[in-house]
């Protein structure tokens, strides 16, 4: 294989440049192994962006993500930014990239890797061998609608959704559906809220086309309920951007750490954005704690997604459950056979053994 590919790297705040560098550990290991190249160029976002720039995403970082074959994120935000309004903080950084580059499709796979069951504050046997996927609408919805202000008496915000927003997210929730075990729960607030009845019909009608899918329809509260109650009862949850957002907090939490979680947020061409669902963790930064097992997943989907290199993609997830089975552990997943690793050790540990 000899393939070169560009990635703009973008770590932000708090332990997002440690669990980066992990990440570009096993790039190199991948580079080695598969002669793969990837050319990682770092830029700044969130508050790392706002101390230096004023602002936290530049025009000049745009045009790079823009060029780049993918992008690679840690996370933004932060205590020393909270005096912010989000107009004008860290989140909008992220928020802005997502909307600049069309990343509509966000897929968070939430899996239960055995050795980490016990970190999960759910019975071992309600998580084993859970595996679901999460895909939410990330560029629409509450998060984007106008009109939306915020006065000294009132404040509002719109949950908007077209036609052609819902339908793009369901086809690829139903191409996902299809791949795994064909059921899609639709997830929606349609007792309630005009966006989500519309919803509901665009994801009927979209459903005519895979006939071979199961699709079922839940009202979020109790999603959240059954997630918690039954999670194995899911194979992929379709929603909208804020219900998906909550609802992937509590998915990450089933699989024991919010450290182990990866996401891929994509294009209509599958051109992505790769980063951890988990945020900044200033409690622990600059520790060497935080788990980097969430962002090396992310960057597995990378291979998979915008590459196109599922072999690559396994490889490097073999390579994390290979380094659980052998009961390595950072705090956060770590039981009592653990032998607990810091965030430098784990990652160069996956590295090795890709
Ligand atoms: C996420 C985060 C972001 C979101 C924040 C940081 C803007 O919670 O990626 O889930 O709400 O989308
Ligand atoms: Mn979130």
């Amino acid at each position: 294989m000899n393939k070169e590919k560009n990635v703009l790297m973008l770590s932000g705040d708090g332990v997002g440049p440690e669990v980066c560098n992990e990440g570009k550990k096993v790039i190199n290991a991948i580079k080695e192994r598969y002669n793969f190249i990837v050319n990682i160029e770092d830029e700044l976002i969130g508050g790392a962006s706002i101390d230096k720039n004023g602002l936290p995403l530049t025009d000049s970082v745009i045009a790079k993500a823009k060029s780049s074959d993918a992008v690679i994120l840690g996370a933004v935000g932060g205590p020393k930014w909270d005096h912010l309004p989000p107009k004008d903080g860290p989140e909008k950084g992220l928020l802005k990239i997502r909307s600049e580059l069309d990343l509509f499709a966000n897929l968070r796979p939430c899996i239960a890797f055995k050795k980490t069951a016990n970190a999960s504050s759910l019975k071992p046997e309600i998580i084993e061998n859970l595996n679901l996927l999460i895909v939410r609408e990330l560029t629409g919805g509450i998060y984007f609608g106008e009109p939306r202000d915020k006065s000294a008496d009132k404040a509002f915000n719109t949950m908007i959704y077209t036609k052609k927003e819902v339908e793009r997210i369901a086809e690829v929730a139903f191409e996902s559906a299809m791949k795994r075990n064909k059921q899609l729960c639709s997830v929606d607030k349609a007792n309630v809220l005009e966006v989500s009845e519309f919803w509901r019909e665009v994801i009927q009608n979209v459903s005519k086309k895979y006939p071979e899918v199961k699709v079922t329809n839940m009202l979020v509260d109790n999603a959240a309920m059954q997630l918690v109650k039954n999670p194995k009862q899911f194979d992929v949850v379709v929603s909208s951007n804020l219900f998906g957002d909550i609802l992937s907090d509590i998915g990450a939490m089933l699989t024991g750490s919010i450290g182990m979680l990866p996401s891929a947020s994509l294009d209509i061409n599958s051109k992505g954005l790769y980063e951890p669902v988990h945020g900044t963790a200033p409690d622990i930064a600059g520790q060497g704690i935080v788990n980097p097992i969430a962002t090396i997943l992310s960057i597995s989907m990378m291979y998979k997604y915008t590459f196109n290199e599922p072999k690559i993609s396994i490889e490097i997830e073999n390579a994390v459950k290979q380094v659980l089975e052998n009961d390595y552990a950072t705090p956060d997943i770590a039981s009592e056979n653990s032998k607990i690793l810091s965030t430098q050790e784990m990652g160069s540990l996956i590295a090795d053994y890709v």
